[in-house]
């Protein structure tokens, strides 16, 4: 039998392809070799953590969630049926999942959601004011995530202008604070997208409790959400700000929310004009820097 390593580490480069926050990429992957399936180790890489911004590792942890969900989609169109378990060792905090990557009896077929995986992007080009039909939106965010998690879409004209007001103040306060510009210029080629247009959808991922558990959750649900979305030719862009600053967090979820669930992220959904080019793909790390223990000795490259 042929050696399955290339195939695992197949799952992980295209895992890679996950939005995350600033591109930071703050995930470490092992692969362990074993007879009935192997197993794929999703970390936590700290030294990616953005200190000024994201203190708790809120959105380090949704960043790596949205990998694991993009792992599990890959896995998946690559011929497996994927186990997860998610915190497996309690000892390890930054371990945050593991992937057995059983083979499946179905034959490997490259879906069209692995297309959609690969041709995502963020694309914060201004969108046409064409509108996400409410029909739509609830659509796209019915059933989204699991294990506490739920994608709201803010659709009621209060809620919205309300959240674009936080957006644009919790701008305002991370654009007076040098820490904040200081480490955005070191992470980012691209400056972030900060303000909703009356036109945009606007969708608040919550969870029901909070911490890290909570957060991989969430990001696994941003995965899917933006996948659908993709699908559907809609683009999202997730705003961060205004759930980093403390205060605005706090606002958005007792005045907007009601106080029943915790904002992790907004995102801004809307239709590019079918006219535009392609964005070209952001660039990842390397799979051999993120793979720990080292590259397998057949490298991969992504399809497409
Ligand atoms: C948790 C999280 C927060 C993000 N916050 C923002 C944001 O506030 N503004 C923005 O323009 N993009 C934001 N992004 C998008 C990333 O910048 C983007 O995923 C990254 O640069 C890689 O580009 P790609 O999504 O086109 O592959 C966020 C992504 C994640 C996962």
């Amino acid at each position: 039998m042929p050696s399955s390593r290339p195939s695992a580490a197949r799952v992980v480069e295209l895992a890679c392809r996950a939005p995350s926050v600033h591109n930071t990429q703050p995930w470490a992957w092992r692969i362990e070799e074993r007879t009935d399936a192997d197993r794929v180790g999703l970390w936590a890489d700290r030294s990616r953590q953005l200190e000024v911004a994201d203190p708790s590792g809120r959105n380090l942890v949704l960043s790596c969630g949205a990998a694991l969900h993009h792992a599990r989609v890959a896995a998946t169109s690559l011929g497996y049926d994927p186990i997860v378990t998610r915190h497996p060792d309690p000892d390890q905090p930054d371990l945050l999942a593991t992937i057995d990557l059983v083979r499946s009896e179905r034959e490997p077929t490259v879906s069209g959601e692995l297309h959609v995986l690969l041709a995502r992007r963020t694309d914060r080009r201004r969108f046409t004011s064409w509108p996400v039909e409410e029909e739509h939106l609830q659509a796209l965010t019915r059933g989204v995530g699991g294990h506490g998690v739920q994608a709201v879409p803010l659709t009621g004209v209060a809620e919205r202008v309300r959240s674009g007001v936080l957006v644009d103040r919790a701008t305002a306060l991370q654009e007076t604070d040098e820490r904040y510009a200081a480490e955005e210029r070191r992470w980012s080629e691209r400056p972030r997208s900060h303000a909703l247009a009356a036109s945009d959808a606007v969708v608040a991922v919550c969870t029901v409790d909070d911490g890290p558990a909570a957060w991989l959750a969430a990001g696994e649900a941003l995965s899917e959400l933006w996948l659908r979305a993709a699908h559907d030719g809609l683009s999202v862009v997730p705003l961060s700000r205004v759930v980093e600053v403390e205060e605005t967090r706090r606002v958005l979820h007792h005045d907007v929310l009601g106080g029943l669930v915790v904002p992790q992220l907004l995102l801004r959904l809307g239709w590019q004009e079918i006219s535009r080019s392609d964005l070209p793909a952001t660039p990842r790390r390397p799979l051999a820097e993120v793979l720990l223990g080292g590259a397998p000795a057949e490298s991969t490259s992504l399809p497409g």
